[in-house]
């Protein structure tokens, strides 16, 4: 019975510790002095002001957003897809990010998926990081009408 209490005992007093262990690890070994969640990402609002001012809005319908945040260092590969971190429909409202959308959880057959489709797994292919540059080359496009911002 001693025994068992001892064995208790230990684990109780071992356990704050390892989970402390595995807490320490998450965020590659920094530990705030002030005990404060030491966090990992750029806050949201960060990322607002990283820019070129303002989301830029689109020309055509169904024109993939451009970016208006900075892409640098973000992770889209075959193992992970920090992209997602924020704006999959699960974390976009913790960051305040837009959410992907519904049209991305669609295969190409337009068979709906439960997660985000292979086909859009790559979103630098579409979406690009908006910048107020000289175009490389004239362009005469005119958005429609009803998408034109006065
Ligand atoms: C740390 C969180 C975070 C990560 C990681 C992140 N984003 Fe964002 N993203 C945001 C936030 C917040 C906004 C909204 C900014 C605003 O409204 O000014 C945004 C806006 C966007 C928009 C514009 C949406 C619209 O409707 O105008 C696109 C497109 C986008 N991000 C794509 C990406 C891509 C692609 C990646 C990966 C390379 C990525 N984001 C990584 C937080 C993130
Ligand atoms: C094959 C091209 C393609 C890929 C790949 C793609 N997107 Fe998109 N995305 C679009 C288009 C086109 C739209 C606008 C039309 C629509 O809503 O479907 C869009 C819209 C969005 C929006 C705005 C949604 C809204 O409600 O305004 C966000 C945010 C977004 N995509 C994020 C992502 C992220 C994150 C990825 C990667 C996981 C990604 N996209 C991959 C083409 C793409």
């Amino acid at each position: 019975m001693n025994k068992i209490i001892n064995v208790l005992l230990a684990l109780a007093i071992s356990l704050p510790a390892f989970a402390e262990m595995v807490n320490t690890n998450e965020t590659g070994g920094l530990d705030s002095l002030r005990k404060e969640e030491v966090s990992t990402e750029p806050q949201a609002e960060y990322m607002k002001q990283d820019q070129e001012g303002p989301a830029m809005g689109r020309d055509f319908v169904d024109m993939p957003p451009l970016i208006p945040h900075s892409v640098d260092r973000y992770q889209v590969d075959k193992n992970a897809n920090s992209c997602l971190r924020c704006h999959s429909m699960k974390n976009a409202d913790k960051w305040g990010a837009t959410k992907i959308a519904v049209s991305h959880y669609k295969n190409r057959d337009g068979q709906q998926l439960a997660d985000v489709a292979p086909n859009r797994y790559f979103c630098l292919i579409c979406h690009v990081p908006q910048k107020d540059a000289k175009p490389l080359k004239e362009n005469t496009f005119e958005p429609v009408e009803s998408l034109k911002k006065h």
